[in-house]
């Protein structure tokens, strides 16, 4: 069994509350617009979801791409919960990401935005996925990353990555602003190891 499938039980109950602040942060900083379509990437129960509607309105189209069964299966209780007609989930290792995988699903692989939450420091591969992500989005399309970034190797490192089956010590921003345009880290919380930061594509 994959490891989020494992904790997806008690993922919200033990994350909701520490991101929420800098979760609509990015949402805020990403300034999207009414009508464009959003790949949410690692989107696991969909916590994002809500910020990005508000945005997007119901002309937006977002897609929720993740390869946990049962993590998807709560961003799905959410989105029948709340109602959103305009989310559409996607069951898939990130590593496969190209427009093949969107277009076999009768999705158009092309984005206004990329939202990444914990994703990059979790997934393997991580570079090639980011690179994919941006090589999906509209010229000018923005990527949105939240994020750890520790690269010190004590026990509250090994702690988050024991956690949440990740390395935070990927520096994912540094990455992010390699590959795309203006890339900004806007914020820094929870002592300073988590951040929200936001690029276009050229
Ligand atoms: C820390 S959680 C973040 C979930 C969500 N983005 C959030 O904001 O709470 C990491 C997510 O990455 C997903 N994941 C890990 N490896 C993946 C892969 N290779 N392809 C797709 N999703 C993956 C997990 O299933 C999990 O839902």
């Amino acid at each position: 069994m994959k490891w989020y499938d494992a904790i997806a039980p008690f993922y919200d109950l033990f994350t909701s509350a520490i991101y929420r602040r800098a979760r609509a942060h990015l949402v805020t900083r990403l300034n999207l617009q009414g009508g464009e379509r959003i790949l949410v990437l690692a989107c696991g129960t969909g916590q994002s979801f809500d910020a990005i509607v508000n945005r997007t309105g119901p002309q937006g189209k977002i897609i929720g791409l993740d390869y946990s069964a049962a993590m998807l299966s709560r961003a799905r209780k959410r989105i029948e919960k709340n109602q959103w007609n305009n989310i559409t989930l996607l069951q898939a290792d990130a590593r496969n990401m190209g427009p093949d995988l969107f277009l076999h699903h009768n999705i158009a692989p092309h984005f206004d935005a990329v939202v990444a939450v914990l994703a990059f420091s979790v997934l393997p591969g991580w570079k090639q996925v980011m690179q994919a992500a941006v090589n999906l989005l509209n010229p000018g399309g923005k990527m949105g990353i939240l994020d750890w970034y520790r690269p010190e190797n004590d026990l509250v490192t090994h702690t988050v990555n024991a956690l949440a089956n990740a390395e935070i010590g990927r520096d994912v921003a540094g990455y992010a602003a390699t590959i795309l345009n203006d890339f900004k880290v806007h914020k820094r919380y929870l002592g300073g190891n988590v951040w929200i930061g936001t690029g276009r594509k050229t």
